[in-house]
């Protein structure tokens, strides 16, 4: 059976005092929102509605720019979960499949986890999706008898005896689409809060003698997000999971505490990580890689046998092709390095493709930007740029070619020419003698005047 995705965006997040909706503050450089919507795409859903209120054409543009095919519905007033989801209805006509309500500040769950609801789906009409709390709070409380699941009752409305409860909603719930609606037109708000919960879809579906039932998940897993301090726990803890699940992958971290990932890194097996290094969005590092300590990479592509760093970085489009060497302070931008560049020390390349084994010396500079436009530099293979040279681009130099050290390089270097753009030495003997004496004397007299 087919599914779709209705993930509630619509609060404000007042806690987290901000003019940023929620849902869009990021976590490892992606909004909370992405987090959620790509667990649920792991369904391949059919269709994807994002319930937008608060801000609501911030929240539109991002969860279009993570999935151009998602659906986006305004719920004015935020009245309820209940009427938030309602708000899908329209989106969802003649759909025969299961909806999944998922909450934009949730950026936890797991794919397998809603794999397993669509699976209890099977036998029950209503899926909750539970945690065993740790500590309760003010969590929805989930009245079960035996593998049924009752109702489900809010903290506000709880007694004493149901607030004991420990299991507890996640929030997450799993019904056919059309069984959704039908429970949540019935759905009222004569409750504590005056507002119309989803969670009372539970009670009416047993009273028309539907079944529910819950799956449980980890705590971790319905970690939401309210404030700052919050925000910050749950980078921690994906930072926390990310490392793990890239160790059991096969990728070595000398000190994984130190090394950030993004929500898309993606390390190959047998590459190194040394510590304190910095990944932003869209890297990828091949197997057989190594990062060295203190580098900052994104929106690059390390291959086979590369080295990176120390003290290394790459920004968006540096792509690295197989047994690169890319050594200390050198930073690389929207540029290819083909197998076996050697870049070690103090270099800047940008706007630039550097051919196969050649040898870019200390200090060399490609100069790609005169102010108003950038310009490519283009260097063919086996060629070496001797250290402290400027290329003024555009320009391109041929295979073989070779510039001496300290050369500014304004033409272009055919294939095996050396060129040499520097100022001719002129060497004076003695003369170095004769200058340090009498300025050594004028020191003395200065000294003396003084005294
Ligand atoms: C909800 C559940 C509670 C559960 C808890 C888990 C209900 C009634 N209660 O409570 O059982 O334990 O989540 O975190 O569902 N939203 C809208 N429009 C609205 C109201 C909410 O889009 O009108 C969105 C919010 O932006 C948020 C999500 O729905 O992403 C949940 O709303 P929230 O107000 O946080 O519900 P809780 O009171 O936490
Ligand atoms: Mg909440």
């Amino acid at each position: 059976m087919s599914t779709a995705l209705i993930v509630l965006a619509a609060g404000k997040g007042t806690r987290m005092d901000s003019d940023l909706p929620k849902v869009l503050h990021r976590i490892a450089h992606a909004p909370m929102l992405w987090h959620a919507m790509r667990a649920g795409r792991a369904l391949e859903p059919e269709a994807c509605i994002v319930v937008a209120g608060h801000e609501a054409a911030l929240v539109e543009a991002s969860a279009k720019d993570y999935d151009p095919e998602a659906q986006v519905v305004i719920q004015s007033q935020q009245l309820g979960t209940a009427h938030a989801v309602a708000q899908a209805r329209p989106a969802l006509e003649g759909f025969g499949g299961n909806a999944i309500v998922l909450y934009g500040d949730t950026p936890f769950i797991r794919e397998e986890t809603l794999e397993a609801m669509l699976e209890a789906r099977a036998q029950h009409d209503v899926v909750v999706l539970g945690f065993e709390a740790a500590d309760p709070g003010r969590y929805g409380r989930l009245v079960t008898q035996g593998d049924d699941l009752e109702r489900i009752v809010e903290f506000k409305d709880a007694s004493d005896e149901e607030r004991a409860i420990t299991l507890c909603n996640s929030g997450v719930v799993c019904a056919k689409a059309e069984t959704l609606f039908n429970l949540i037109d019935a759905v009222g708000n004569d409750n504590a809060s005056g507002e119309y919960y989803l969670t009372d879809i539970v009670g009416i579906a047993r009273a028309r003698e539907l079944s529910a039932t819950v799956v449980r998940c980890d705590e971790g897993e319905t970690l939401g997000v309210n404030s700052r301090a919050e925000l910050a726990a749950a980078e921690r803890l994906f930072q926390t999971r990310r490392r793990a699940e890239m160790m059991d992958d096969g990728v070595s971290f000398q000190a994984p505490d130190t090394v950030f990932l993004a929500w898309d890194t993606y390390i190959g097996g047998d590459t190194e990580v040394e510590p304190n290094v910095v990944f932003g969005p869209d890297v990828t590092v091949e197997s057989g890689a190594r990062i060295r300590a203190f580098s900052h990479l994104e929106g690059a592509h390390v291959s086979r046998g590369s080295v990176v760093g120390p003290f290394a970085r790459l920004r968006p489009g540096a792509e690295l092709a197989e047994n690169v060497h890319v050594g200390n302070f050198v930073e690389i931008k929207n540029a290819v390095l083909h197998d076996g560049v050697k870049a070690n020390h103090l270099t800047y390349i940008g706007d630039a493709e550097i051919g196969a084994r050649t040898n870019i010396g200390a200090g060399t500079v490609t100069c790609n930007y005169d102010g108003v436009f950038k310009h490519k530099t283009t260097i063919g293979s086996d060629a070496f740029i001797g250290s402290d040279t400027m290329l003024v681009a555009p320009v391109t130099l041929g295979n073989g070619a070779m510039t001496a050290s300290g050369s500014t390089i304004t033409q272009d270097v055919p294939s095996g020419a050396l060129a040499v753009a520097r100022a001719r030495q002129e060497t004076k003997p003695g003369l170095a003698t004769k200058l340090f004496d009498k300025l050594r004397a004028r020191k003395a007299k200065q000294i003396k005047g003084a005294e």
